[in-house]
């Protein structure tokens, strides 16, 4: 599974070039979906819909994702949306607890924890983010912190969690180029894997780019949570066939 989170990136022209060039390379990406490899483009809310519509028209394989929503169904809550207004647009999947959304809007574990809850009542696929910053890596807490982040989460039942992704992306990784090595990213990955249950998938987030995304893959890893390198459709292409190549 190959994701690119936009974050507050791209205006609209930029989205549609970017499509544009996913519709001259389509073999990639139906390669993958004959693979059963979702490849998935996390846009700004005001782009889902025009992309939902773009996509329909050119049958391009690729799913949309929300980054966000709010965790009651509506409501008094100016500037915010809900699951089944972003469904309407389309989209399969939903970013939540992302680390940007934890620090700047301040997101707790619980609050994200109805979000995950909200987003499969709705039968959305929840991409939840957990990590450990630099400090906590440096004490030496960072795998009992990771699990805290999930300890909501492991009260779901099993068939609820076929739907939940875990995307582990230390936030040290972030948006730095400073990467986590493969060996640590994939016992993170097992590390959660063993703690919730093998039928949770985990995506790997953090600096990821084309160079280094197969050092990642690997039965625990099923793909990746790219923000900056795949806001080039190129990179993210590049990205998608790697996967293919290391169809594990
Ligand atoms: P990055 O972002 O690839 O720019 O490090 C990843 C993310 O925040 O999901």
């Amino acid at each position: 599974m190959i994701v690119a989170n936009w974050k507050m990136h791209k205006t609209r022209v930029e989205a549609i070039e970017y499509f544009e060039h996913l519709v001259e390379n389509k073999h990639i990406l139906e390669k993958a979906k004959e693979n059963d490899i979702p490849c998935v483009i996390a846009p700004p809310a005001y782009l889902l819909y025009p992309l939902h519509d773009y996509i329909s028209h050119h049958h391009i394989p690729v799913k949309l994702a929300a980054q966000n929503i709010h965790q009651e169904a509506n409501g008094a809550y100016t500037g915010q949306m809900s699951a089944v207004m972003l469904k309407d647009t389309g989209i399969k999947y939903i970013i939540l607890g992302h680390s940007e959304v934890r620090q700047y809007q301040h997101e707790t574990d619980d609050i994200i924890y109805l979000k995950v809850q909200r987003a499969l009542a709705k039968k959305l696929k929840a991409i939840l983010c957990v990590g450990e910053s630099a400090a906590t890596r440096e004490s030496g807490h960072a795998d009992k912190f990771i699990l805290s982040q999930l300890e909501l989460v492991k009260t779901l039942d099993k068939q609820a969690l076929k739907n939940v992704i875990i995307a582990y992306e230390p936030i040290w990784a972030i948006g730095t180029g400073n990467s986590c090595s493969g060996e640590e990213a994939n016992r993170v990955a097992k590390l959660i894997r063993d703690y919730l249950g093998n039928e949770v998938s985990v995506l790997y987030g953090g600096s990821v780019t084309p160079e280094n995304i197969r050092k990642y893959l690997s039965k625990d890893i099923i793909g990746g949570l790219i923000g900056s390198s795949a806001l080039n459709p190129a990179n993210f292409l590049a990205m998608v066939e790697a996967k293919l190549t290391v169809n594990v």
